[in-house]
């Protein structure tokens, strides 16, 4: 599975540090290719707009604290970002809330903590059940 990947100048960093620690997976960088400033919605909508096109699967987000991005990404029909801080909620992103693109701060976390969240969430299936109503209640039209 082809990853896509995206991040504003907070997160450029980290966007490299992961494809650099999971270079044997297939990766799309969607940019930013430097740390010049940039506008995080713009990467969050391109990411976003490229998973809602089915283009890919999932997809990581990367800004300073994963919040920006994350607010963009969500706007996006059958986007479900996920900004998670450790493990646990990589884990419960995939299993309850069927995440579909994983969202980062890059001045929040280590690197360390940021791989160990990518290798869990892309390694969790998700639980359905009970959770599938819930996550059919996530969609836009829901909020009417
Ligand atoms: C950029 O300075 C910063 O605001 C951005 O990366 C992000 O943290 C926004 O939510």
């Amino acid at each position: 599975m082809k990853i896509a990947i995206a991040s504003d100048h907070g997160g450029y960093e980290l966007k490299e540090k992961i494809k650099e620690h999971f270079a044997n997976w297939e990766w799309e960088d969607l940019g930013t290719y430097s740390t010049g400033s940039v506008d995080y919605p713009d990467y969050g909508f391109k990411l976003a707009k490229a998973i809602e096109q089915k283009k890919y699967e999932k997809g990581i987000i990367i800004c300073g604290t994963g919040i920006g991005i994350s607010i963009a990404a969500n706007r996006c029909k059958n986007v479900r970002a996920a900004l998670c801080h450790n493990a646990y909620t990589a884990e419960m992103a995939r299993r309850h809330n069927d995440a579909n693109v994983l969202a980062l701060g890059g001045r929040v976390l280590d690197p360390k903590t940021a791989f160990e969240i990518v290798e869990i969430f892309f390694r969790t299936p998700f639980d359905g059940g009970r959770h599938e109503r819930r996550v059919q209640k996530l969609s836009s039209e829901s909020c009417r």
